[in-house]
């Protein structure tokens, strides 16, 4: 039989899955669908259909119509539009979650409430309210730095965290004039962040090596909080300013998150802050991270579609690995991004540089460079930017520092009107990370 696999989604992470999907053994179709033309994933697929990626009826009939017999939905907004539910209704297996169990990411009082009603370690003091001038009396008052968190989805840029990025009177304006009405105020945690994903169906889960993301637009993590700008992992599930225990104290969170959801499946994804007190959760999201699916997908030593298959059957998921190389993901954005994206400009990408770069790195046996086209359209003429992250790059060797080279080598592809932190990966940023953990603990 030929497995017939819908993605939805026109992004980095999406092109990550288009990879892991089309190197299965099993034999497959892919169908893409996105709002965008994204030329990666338009070159792997057997067919690409442009639609509303949350316009449940879009997607069921696209689905119907190419017959597709498993679904994989790579972004949180058809989540919280219910797609996958109208998906299962229609019969089509989906490996993403329901929009109830979404709500994990989409709704983060739900969050914060279930982790205390489930008794999940790892979760912050918080306070919740229903109305933005309560909110901000509470911000204006309390001792101490908070993180100030909207319910709801909002890429990524509507928290705020006083003392960093401003105080916590600049906190309860931002509040009184934003136009939400409800809130999660929250202790400042302190430290490291990291990601740990696992795939989850059936009630097993098969954790996949920590990522450290770059939240901040700038070098030097300055600047506003964006998608995300680059990500690294190391040669073994844990990153160099960890312990081994703190990874399974992560591990141990998203296990005791996936007994008290009711029969979770998809990815879920932790984002914690490695404090002096070990892992805090800072939230969950209800599928892969972008940038982190790159890395994590890159090296994953696994037959993609024997995992959904295994997953839509109904069993445990089948033992999954890692290929032992360290990776590290920059991505290429529109100049002016977050804050005022050059949208709709023409860019270039010379892949033949990737090539040579990769050529180049022959005798090294682990290194590669991959290029990973993200949030673009592919038109007759040419590619040209949205308002989000262009392309990356992802370089993977045998240490991170051999990695971040080989990704350095390879940006050289890009042409103008994109800005790249450079700072990520480099033995600089990591040694201040390691530093950072090691004031903290003393
Ligand atoms: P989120 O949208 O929840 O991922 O938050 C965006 C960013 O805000 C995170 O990546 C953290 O850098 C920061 N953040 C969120 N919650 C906290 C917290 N409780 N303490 C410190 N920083 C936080
Ligand atoms: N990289 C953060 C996210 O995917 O939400």
């Amino acid at each position: 039989m030929t497995e017939r696999i819908l993605l939805l989604g026109g992004g980095g992470r999406e092109h990550a899955l288009a990879m892991a999907i089309t190197s299965s053994d099993i034999d497959h179709e892919l169908h893409a669908a996105a709002g965008n033309r994204n030329p990666g994933i338009a070159r792997l697929a057997d067919s690409y259909a442009i639609l509303d990626e949350t316009d449940t009826t879009a997607v069921v009939d696209h689905a119907s119509e190419v017959e597709a017999t498993l679904a994989v939905i790579g972004p949180e907004a058809p989540l919280a539009a219910g797609v996958s539910d109208v998906l299962a209704d229609a019969g089509i297996y989906t490996f993403a979650p329901s929009r109830a169990d979404a709500r994990i990411e989409t709704d983060k009082i739900w969050q914060r409430e279930f982790m205390v009603a489930a008794g999940i370690d790892g979760c912050p003091t918080f306070e919740t309210f229903n109305d933005a001038a309560s909110a901000a009396d509470y911000v204006d008052a309390v001792e101490g730095d908070v993180a100030v968190k909207p319910q709801g989805l909002t890429g990524g840029k509507g928290v705020k965290v006083t003392g960093d990025q401003l105080t916590n009177a600049e906190a309860a304006t931002y509040i009184r004039d934003s136009g939400w009405d409800d809130w999660v105020i929250e202790e400042r945690l302190i430290g490291e962040e990291f990601t740990v994903q696992a795939f989850v169906a059936n009630g097993s889960v098969r954790p996949t090596p920590a990522v450290q993301d770059h939240k901040r637009a700038f070098e030097g993590d300055e600047g506003p909080n964006t998608g995300g700008m680059g990500s690294y992992s190391d040669v073994t599930a844990v990153l160099p300013f960890m312990t081994e225990s703190d990874y399974t104290d992560a591990v141990d969170i998203i296990e005791q998150t996936v007994d008290a959801l009711d029969d979770y499946r998809g990815v879920l994804y932790g984002q914690f802050m490695l404090t002096a007190d070990g892992p805090k959760v800072i939230e969950f999201n209800a599928r892969f991270g972008d940038p982190e699916a790159m890395n994590t997908l890159s090296i994953l030593d696994a037959d993609f579609i024997e995992l959904l298959t295994a997953a839509r059957d109904g069993g445990q998921l089948p033992p999954i690995g890692f290929d032992g190389r360290a990776t590290v993901c920059k991505y290429a954005v529109p100049e002016g991004y977050p804050t005022d994206p050059e949208s709709g400009a023409r860019i270039t990408v010379d892949e033949s540089t990737i090539e040579a770069v990769n050529d180049r790195y022959a005798d090294e046996p682990l290194a590669e460079a991959k290029l990973f086209y993200a949030s673009v359209d592919e038109r007759p003429d040419g590619i040209y930017t949205s308002t989000s992250r262009s392309f990356a790059i992802v370089g993977l060797a045998g240490t991170i520092e051999m990695a971040e080279a080989v990704a350095e080598a390879a940006l050289e592809a890009a042409g103008d009107g994109v800005r790249i932190r450079h700072d990520i990966g480099t033995a600089a940023l990591i040694e201040q990370r390691i530093e950072h953990m090691n004031q903290l603990r003393g």
